[in-house]
Formats: structure tokens, sequence, C-alpha cells
């Protein structure tokens, strides 16, 4: 498939949600000196320049403990362009962008700094025309958050004046659990009002995740099929050849179920089972992706041994180069009882998909990278070319989410030849050869859409609360419960443990192979 020959291209593409225009800024990053801002936040932003959606005279002030110069900030940023910009560094746009790109040094705790920072970014505005707009990311770990707040609050930095905004974007993890993430939700609330928080969750900013409402609701031909009538299962699958690296603290306290499940998955998993909204504003897309949530089955602790494989990596190879095993990892507990791998059975107990599983794995040091849907559709009836005994298999539309970016459809044809034989082929649409430009990062969409005031793809509070409710659940029967079910191990660089395959055989099914 081609873009460029379809005849027409839809005008509307561009207006399709109303969105407002990104406003000129002043983009303030808590935790500037950390990895966050080097590999994703700075290159969006620079890549939303080099593309022309950069509000022209938008500021960005690193704000960090470590005492830097503007220089040295820039000189770092600016080599970190080169390994993780996409479009590598263009000297005379990279000179222009970091022009006014400003380096903060101040404790998190420290009042003076605050006070300081608003008579920077006051100076700023008035040299800039940013009109006081904010856009304060907090790019710090959530033992950070009450105390920044507190201290904006306290200098006035979240007040808006003449029409100027104030917004704050907040980074995972969202809590740790549904009371930790309510407290932390009612923190926020003292400080921004609902509209003007962020939640960021990196995956509704891929393409191929915000390409999943399109493919439903601007196609005619799969929404009559998206339903328990037409739709055997689901298998929606994150893997990642990588181990911890530096994270172990983090992923100590946090897992694969808290990781990736409560915020990305479970995303995903809505944009493919909710409902078509009634417009694309932030708050119809938003409900419905809560009802989502809402239906999906709450194990007791008995169920979840029986729908939940959690697994650890054990010492393997991946792509041929040895790797330890998870307890050896730098910083993680030998005894370490963390999950580095989860599958799961899930219900949306709701009239569309009734008895349908959704099933969900993710992994670290998996043998390949690959995030994909894949939706397995029932077979047709036994008679006529499905009347063998072994089948045909089942049509299956995969959604690649990444890398390869695109979206197969498994179909069955004749071979050609005098005999009636059958083979299943693909239908395959590729990104890249389609569209032939590479996607824009996640966090290039979900910056400019914080500067434009659109939430859609943004966490609403109601909707992180019924994901804890779901985790909690699973969380609770491995830490809280009497008999909680025992961690299963998969050699680093296998495809996870038996038990997870043994999850889907239970059901005469498997696991896709990606
Ligand atoms: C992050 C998780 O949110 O997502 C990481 O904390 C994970 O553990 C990452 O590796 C995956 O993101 P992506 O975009 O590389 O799939």
């Amino acid at each position: 498939m081609n873009a460029s020959s379809s005849p027409t291209i839809n005008p509307l593409k561009e207006g399709l949600s109303n969105r407002p225009l990104p406003r000129p800024c002043n983009v303030v990053i808590f935790g500037a000196s950390g990895d966050l801002t080097y590999r994703k936040l700075v290159p969006a932003l620079y890549n939303l320049q080099v593309d022309g959606d950069l509000p022209a005279t938008t500021n960005i002030t690193g704000f960090a403990r470590r005492p830097k110069s503007d220089e040295t900030f820039r000189s770092e940023l600016g080599e970190a362009l080169g390994k993780f910009s996409r479009s590598g560094r263009a000297d005379d746009i990279w000179n222009d962008f970091s022009s006014r790109v400003h380096y903060h040094q101040s404790e998190f705790s420290n009042g003076e700094g605050y006070r300081l920072l608003a008579e920077k970014l006051d100076k700023l505005d008035a040299a800039s025309g940013t009109a006081g707009n904010r856009l304060f990311y907090l790019s710090v770990g959530p033992s950070e958050f009450e105390g920044i707040l507190g201290k904006l609050a306290e200098y006035g930095l979240n007040k808006t004046r003449d029409g100027s905004w104030a917004r704050v974007i907040v980074e995972k993890p969202f809590g740790h659990d549904r009371s930790s993430a309510h407290d932390l939700n009612e923190k926020v609330s003292h400080v921004f009002a609902e509209e003007d928080t962020y939640r960021i969750d990196h995956y509704l900013g891929k393409e191929t995740a915000q390409n999943i409402m399109v493919l439903r609701f601007a196609n005619s031909i799969f929404e009559p099929l998206w339903n328990h009538r037409y739709i055997d299962h689901i298998q929606i699958t994150a893997a990642e050849p990588m181990g911890v690296e530096a994270r172990g603290p983090y992923y100590e306290s946090s897992g694969a179920l808290r990781d990736m499940c409560q915020n990305h998955l479970t995303q995903i998993l809505c944009l493919i089972a909710m409902e078509p909204p009634t417009d694309l504003s932030a708050d119809s897309v938003r409900d419905e992706k809560l009802k989502v949530v809402r239906a999906l089955r709450k194990y007791t602790p008995e169920q979840v041994a029986a729908n939940v494989i959690r697994a650890q990596y054990a010492a393997g190879a991946v792509s041929g180069k040895e790797v330890p095993a998870y307890r050896s990892e730098d910083r993680v507990s030998p005894n370490s009882e963390t999950e580095t791998y989860v599958a799961f059975r899930a219900f949306v107990d709701n009239w569309r998909w009734d008895g349908v599983p959704f099933y969900v794995r993710v992994g670290k040091r998996m043998p390949k990278h690959g995030t994909e849907i894949a939706i397995y559709f029932k077979d047709t009836p036994g008679v006529l070319f499905n009347a063998q005994q072994a089948g045909l298999g089942p049509n299956v539309l995969v959604l690649r989410i990444q890398p390869d970016e695109g979206i197969s459809l498994r179909i069955q044809s004749k071979r050609p030849g005098a005999q009636l034989a059958i083979e299943p082929v693909k239908m395959d649409f590729h990104y890249k050869t389609s569209f032939g430009k590479p996607s824009p990062e996640a966090y290039e969409r979900l910056l400019l859409d914080a500067m434009a005031g659109d939430a859609t793809l943004f966490a609403r509070r109601d909707e992180v609360d019924a994901a804890w409710t779901f985790i909690d659940c699973i969380e609770d029967a491995w830490h809280k419960s009497q008999n909680p079910p025992a961690m299963a191990s998969y050699p680093a660089g296998s495809w996870g443990p038996k038990e997870a395959d043994d999850l889907l055989a239970s059901d005469g099914r498997a696991w896709r192979r990606l």
C-alpha cells in the first residue's frame, strides 16, 4: 500500500480533533540533568523545531541540582542530540534552538531557587513574547513531586494572568498503588486543575497507538467484526531484549506489572476495546477508555493464580551475548522477588467483549524487540475449505506498534496450480514505505499537545485510579495473600516461562511468534 498513490488526501486530516494550536511558552524541566532530558525531551523539542511545529519563541529552562552554566548544558545537550535525535543535528537549527535553552541550578526544596526562577521566566516572557505561558515537566522521582509542587504554588508559578496558562506534565510512575496514586492526585490537584495536569504515557504518543482509533473508526470494514461474535481472542505483546540496565533500584520497587501494565498496556487494551466516542474531544475519548478499564474483571487471589503468570529472567544469552540473571544485575537484591515478565488473561466484562480473552504479556530479556496487538478472528464454518481436521488457521490482524510499524492481515489464499491447496498469506502495510518518512517520536506529539492544551493522549485521573484497581488485585494476590502463586523463571533470551505457554494451551491456543 502506498499513501502517495491514493487519489485524494483527506483535507480534514490536520483538523480532525479541532485541536488548538500550540502556544509559545516557557518549558521548565525539573530534573534536567536526568537521562530523559538528554535522550527524549530535548531531542523531541528540537525535532519539533526541525519540522516547523515548535512555536517560534519557545524557551526551555532546565532546573536541576548540579551546578552548570548555560553553555555547558547546551553543549552536553548538543552532543546527546547527535546520538538521540531522529533527524540528527543540523548546526544552524541547533544554534537557533539552543540559544533559547537555559540552565537553572537549585535544590528542589530551596525557595530562593523558585523565586529566581519566577524572575527568570518573567524576563524571558518580556524578551520573547511567551506571554506568561508555562509548561512544567516533572522529570523527577515521585518523592520529589510534592516538594516541587508546593514550591511552585508558594512562588505563584502555577498562577495564570491575562489569558496565559500554566500546566504540569507528570512522568510515571504515577503512584505505586491505588492509594498512593490517589494521594499524589490530591497533591497535584491542590496546585494544578485537572485540565492543566498532563499525566504522560508515552505509548499514547506513538503514531501506531494513535492509529488504532483511526483503523477502527475511519474504516468501515473492521468495526462490524470488532466484537465477541467474530473475534476469538486478542494478544498484546511487549517484548524487550534489554534488561533493567542502570534502573535496578527503580525496577526493584516496580516490577513489570507496575512498570508496563498499569499504564502502557492497559492504555493499548483500552484503545482496542473501547466503544466509538461521540466526538474526538479529550474527555469523550477518555470517557470511553475509562469504561473499558472499569469493565476489566477484577480477580480474587485464586483467580490471579489461574490467570496471571509472573516470572523473572535467569542468566542466558540475548542475540548471542551472555547476560546475567536479573538477581545479579546492578543494585538488584540477590534474593529479589521482582517480576521481569508478566503474562495474563484478562476479560472486559461488557456486551461487546463477552467471553473474549485478552492475553497480555510483557517481558525484559526477550529474544526480540516488538510491541504488537494481534486480533484473532473466529474460524470459518467447518465445511468446504475448513473441513479438514487441522483447519485452515484463523484470520489474524496484527497491529505492529514497534518496530517496523504497520499493520498486517493474514488471509487464506489458493496456491496457484491445478490442485486445490490453500495457504495463508499476508496483506502488509508498513509506515516506512507507505509514508516515506520516519514517524515522529512519541514525546514530540505529547509535548506539542500539552502546549496546545489537548489532553486526549494523556491519562485522566479517574483512568489512572481505575487502572490501579485492576493492578492492585494482582499485586495483592502476589504480596499479601496467604498462598501467593510462585514466581516462574525463564532464561534470558527466551520467550518467557513455560507456565505462560501453558496458560494459553489450557484454552487450546498459543502465543504468536514475533
Ligand atoms: C518505560 C518503562 O515506561 O517504557 C521501561 O519504564 C520500558 O521499562 C519502556 O523499557 C518501553 O518503552 P518503549 O517506548 O521503548 O517501548
